[in-house]
């Protein structure tokens, strides 16, 4: 259903362009059977002049997109985040889990990536988590997860069960659920009075900045900054009082937040906020430029895929990242086009792309048929990825960076 009033705070809202029609991001498909039922909408961001969240009009059913065979496996997506998420977590324990026999709950835990490193110290923890094959993996890893969506019923019914929480972790996460006030709701019920939540996902303020449209995609339904979830969360009672940004998934935000008046602002807080006043995040302009910076990078890829093809150069796609889909289907690429996509989680190998319908197959693929250009869907893991296709590249192989500019590097 499209929204013409914001999901936060119900102001009119009207979105400043439009992705075209798209699928879900990790909707991959199993055959050729699949394509004539593939479920589309039209991805068209907006900007809240009110209360400054930044969230697509149209969003799939939560049951469409989260469910027991759901694509993405945090822990087999990257191990730079797999480390990233158990500093994240030792940094957490010393600094907010100081008192006797803490509790620690996560949403969007998928499959362990960050509670583990707290099962494994034997620190009290439970997952929510909706998509029952990746819940299922937690487990597997010694992760009390329970399956379900969290919202204010799930946050009491935790409560009663396990007491109070004293840290709440949601990493990539906020963006994928629609009812944001819901969750804020959640937090204020589950939390005890000195509890810390930590929010961290892909800031708008990079996003504008490097051109990132791809992070927009169906399950990434709002793309946060901190005026936003000082706004939102304000609703419950909630407010942020420190930040760190980090330059994971093309620059990150990661959010401290606690109940009003009762953890100091930090500095950081002081000049992220300074920092993103500045941005001009609340000037449509911004949004204007954003819109024009987009339209550029996909006449561009689209111009040089198609040059390249016609010079008889293979292409192939690396990384079957979510963002793909909006890149590929906005760009109407297709298996002409782009030959195959390599990707290292078995969930999404042996499978078709959504919309593009482009062959996803596992890295051996790329190893021994490589392309004489990759487009990186999974730019934001650039140094890793290079580090280990050295041998590609110093045989000629060139990388296509699909984002602002669309570099050839
Ligand atoms: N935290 C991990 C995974 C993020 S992917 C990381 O940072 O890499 C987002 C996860 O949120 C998915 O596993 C999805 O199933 C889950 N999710 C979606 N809606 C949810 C909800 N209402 N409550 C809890 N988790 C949800
Ligand atoms: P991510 O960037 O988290 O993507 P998104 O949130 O947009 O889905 O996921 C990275 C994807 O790229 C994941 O499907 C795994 C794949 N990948 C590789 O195939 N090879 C690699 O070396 C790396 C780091 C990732």
């Amino acid at each position: 259903m499209r929204h013409e009033r914001c999901r936060i705070c119900a102001q009119p809202i009207r979105p400043f362009m439009s992705l075209g029609r798209q699928p879900i991001g990790n909707a991959f498909l199993k055959s050729p059977a699949d394509f004539a039922k593939e479920y589309f909408f039209e991805l068209a961001p907006a900007h809240c002049a009110h209360c400054a969240t930044f969230q697509i009009v149209e969003i799939p059913a939560p049951e469409q997109m989260f469910h027991d065979h759901y694509a993405y496996f945090a822990t087999t997506a990257s191990t730079v985040m797999t480390a990233h998420f158990a500093r994240m977590a030792e940094e957490a324990t010393a600094r907010f889990l100081a008192g006797p026999d803490p509790f620690v709950v996560e949403i969007g835990s998928n499959d362990g990536i960050t509670l583990r490193n707290f099962a494994h110290k034997g620190i009290r923890h439970l997952g929510v988590e909706p998509s029952a094959n990746v819940a299922e993996a937690a487990r597997a890893n010694g992760v009390a997860t329970l399956t379900a969506f969290f919202n204010p019923e799930t946050a009491r019914a935790i409560r009663a069960q396990h007491g109070p929480a004293d840290l709440f972790i949601a990493t990539n996460t906020m963006h994928h659920i629609e009812d944001t006030n819901g969750v804020a709701e959640g937090v204020a019920a589950l939390l005890g009075p000195e509890g810390v939540m930590i929010s961290e996902d892909p800031y708008l303020g990079d996003m504008i900045e490097i051109g990132a449209y791809d992070q927009i995609y169906a399950e990434h339904m709002y793309i946060w900054s901190i005026t936003a979830m000082n706004n939102a969360f304000g609703r419950a009672g909630l407010e942020v009082f420190d930040v760190a940004r980090n330059r994971h998934h093309g620059g990150c935000m990661r959010y401290h937040l606690g109940r009003k008046g009762v953890h100091a602002p930090t500095d950081a807080y002081r000049e992220a906020l300074a920092h993103e006043n500045a941005l001009g995040l609340h000037r449509p302009e911004t949004f204007e430029r954003f819109r024009a910076d987009c339209e550029r990078a996909r006449a561009r890829l689209t111009e040089l895929v198609r040059d390249l093809r016609a010079k008889g150069k293979t292409v192939a796609g690396y990384g079957a990242t979510a963002k793909s889909a909006t890149i590929l289907n906005w760009c109407g690429l297709s298996p002409d086009d782009i030959a195959y996509i390599s990707d290292t989680t078995p969930a999404k190998q042996h499978s078709f792309a959504p919309g593009s319908h482009i062959p996803v197959v596992p890295p051996q693929r790329f190893a021994q048929d490589p392309p004489d250009f990759a487009v990186l869907f999974a730019w934001n893991h650039f140094a890793e990825i290079e580090a280990k296709e050295q041998a590609w590249r110093a045989k000629g192989g060139q990388w296509i960076l699909p984002i602002k500019g669309v570099q050839v590097v």
